[in-house]
């Protein structure tokens, strides 16, 4: 403590030791509480030990005050000097510096990507598009007469028992397959007609490795006047070759649908063996992409368009299957999985 009535003596050795203490305490703050602290103790405006020290001053003689002011001065410069020299350090310290190691790479951000079967079938409809067909949708509540009846499905035909599906109610049920789109676009647009109709269809299967419940389908149509089977295998092969590769054989395997005559299902060799025949094609060489035909007249003529005139082929195929081929997938399910590390291998 500085005496009431110091003399100049008392007072320099009080204003060093003053000066001594405050940097040390400053120099010892451990972090920026403690500093300020410290702050207060010494230079604090209201109780600091350097305002006791400029107003310890008054009581000294007139000719030492000279002495003093000086000693004084020193004082206030020491420790104004070790606060700012502690306040620097503290901030460009670690680890008691801001706690953030900028240095951490951040964490890669899920830009979000298309569904394989997304991918597929962008890609199928940009390949048609080339050769002149558009995109037609259709609902997936379905009437009975769209998904059979028009498509000429005899009622308790066996080809229904394939068809089996969720019935709403009052002839409404959810659609089988895409193929109603012909219907009701053939309907709807004079001929010439070239579409092509994915969606989402309805069956009364299993889950298991190779079906599921709700499914993707593509169709396609073409009507016009004096189209053949010629136009319907040389299209589907260039759209196999566009897809698979260049160099891709097919092969078209008679087949039944109620709604085209005749009818086709067309295999690519297996990509897999390239044709040597493995697990995956079960040992034929071949893999089956997709039904056609030629669009059997009682369609036509269900939709009102006159098949004297008119001639036409369609197709139906799977892409969930086809996003299988081209992704090497085991197991369909993991088409119907929401794990964003599946969906990101192959997400564009
Ligand atoms: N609709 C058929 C099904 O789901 C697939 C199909 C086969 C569609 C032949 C067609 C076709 O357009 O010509 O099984």
């Amino acid at each position: 403590m500085l005496p009431d009535n110091p003399t100049l003596e008392q007072y320099l050795a009080y204003a060093t030791d003053l000066a001594n203490r405050g940097a040390a305490a400053f120099a010892a703050a451990s972090d920026d509480d403690a500093l300020e602290a410290a702050r207060i103790q010494f230079l604090g405006d209201k109780r600091g030990e350097l305002l006791v020290l400029q107003k310890g001053l008054g009581a000294l003689p007139p000719d030492a005050r000279r002495d003093a002011g000086r000693a004084f001065n020193e004082a206030k410069t020491t420790l104004n000097a070790a606060l700012d020299e502690r306040r620097t350090s503290l901030r460009s310290a670690t680890p008691s510096g801001p706690r953030l190691d900028l240095t951490m790479p951040a964490r890669e951000r899920w830009r979000g990507g298309k569904h394989p079967i997304t991918l597929v079938i962008d890609e199928i409809v940009a390949i048609f598009r080339e050769l002149g067909f558009t995109v037609a949708l259709g609902p997936e509540s379905e009437s009975e007469w769209y998904n059979f009846g028009s498509l000429n499905f005899p009622a308790d035909h066996p080809a229904m028992d394939l068809h089996d599906t969720f019935y709403l109610g009052e002839g409404a049920l959810l659609r089988t397959h895409t193929s109603p789109v012909q219907v009701r676009t053939l309907q709807k647009y004079p001929p010439p007609i070239r579409i092509l109709a994915p969606g989402t269809v309805f069956r009364r299967d299993p889950f298991d490795a190779s079906h599921a419940p709700a499914f993707a389908q593509l169709e396609g149509l073409a009507i016009d006047e004096g189209i053949s089977f010629v136009d319907l295998k040389s299209t589907l092969t260039v759209f196999a070759r566009r897809f698979f590769g260049p160099s891709t054989k097919t092969r078209f395997r008679p087949s039944y649908f109620p709604f085209t005559e005749p009818s086709a299902e067309m295999d690519v060799e297996c990509r897999l063996c390239g044709g040597v025949g493995c697990s995956a094609c079960k040992g034929t060489g071949w893999m089956e992409i997709m039904g056609s035909g030629m669009v059997h007249p009682s369609v036509l003529e269900a939709a009102g368009i006159d098949s004297e005139r008119f001639t036409g082929w369609a197709f139906g195929m799977g892409p969930g299957r086809i996003a299988m081929l081209r992704y090497g997938l085991p197991d369909i399910r993991l088409l119907y999985d929401s794990d964003v590390r599946f969906l990101a291998q192959v997400a564009e």
